[in-house]
């Protein structure tokens, strides 16, 4: 089914100048851009956007990092978008990832791993909403 799935190319992406160069490997890959815009996001937004990992270890220093610089949010569009998507970025921590995905050739590290996409049709809806009003969205 054609779905919409949440990604975020993030600071250190943003900072080397790769956002085009991402974006390229979500078109070859068949998802449309249909919504797109740079954020300097504001500490309590990269809180609220990663309310679920609150607990973890890693949570203070990944919202630091989020806010160290502008993001692009996007939404993408296409079939069985959000698992495509999940293909397309590799594996969160970069020394996991596949060759020939984003997460391989570009992430710094665990953290600094370039992209961020939701993790389910469920979260992507939600994870939209966060960021898009329905007008922002143009199919
Ligand atoms: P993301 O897919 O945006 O979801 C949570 C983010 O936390 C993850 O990508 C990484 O940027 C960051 N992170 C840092 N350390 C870890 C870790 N040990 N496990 C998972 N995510 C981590």
């Amino acid at each position: 089914a054609i779905e919409r799935t949440l990604s975020i190319i993030k600071p250190d992406a943003t900072r080397r100048n790769l956002t085009g160069a991402i974006n390229d490997r979500f078109e070859k890959a068949g998802l449309r851009i249909v919504a797109q815009k740079r954020l300097w996001l504001t500490r309590a937004q990269a809180e609220a956007f990663y309310a679920v990992h609150r607990e973890r270890p890693f949570f203070g220093s990944l919202v630091e990092f989020m806010t160290s610089g502008p993001v692009v949010v996007q939404v993408l569009e296409g079939e069985n978008a959000v698992a495509r998507n999940r293909e397309v970025m590799g594996a969160t921590n970069p020394a996991n990832a596949a060759p020939g995905t984003i997460r391989k050739d570009f992430a710094e590290s665990i953290e600094a791993n370039s992209v961020h996409g939701s993790d389910s049709p469920e979260n992507a809806a939600i994870e939209i909403a966060f960021f898009f009003a329905g007008i922002e969205i143009v199919g």
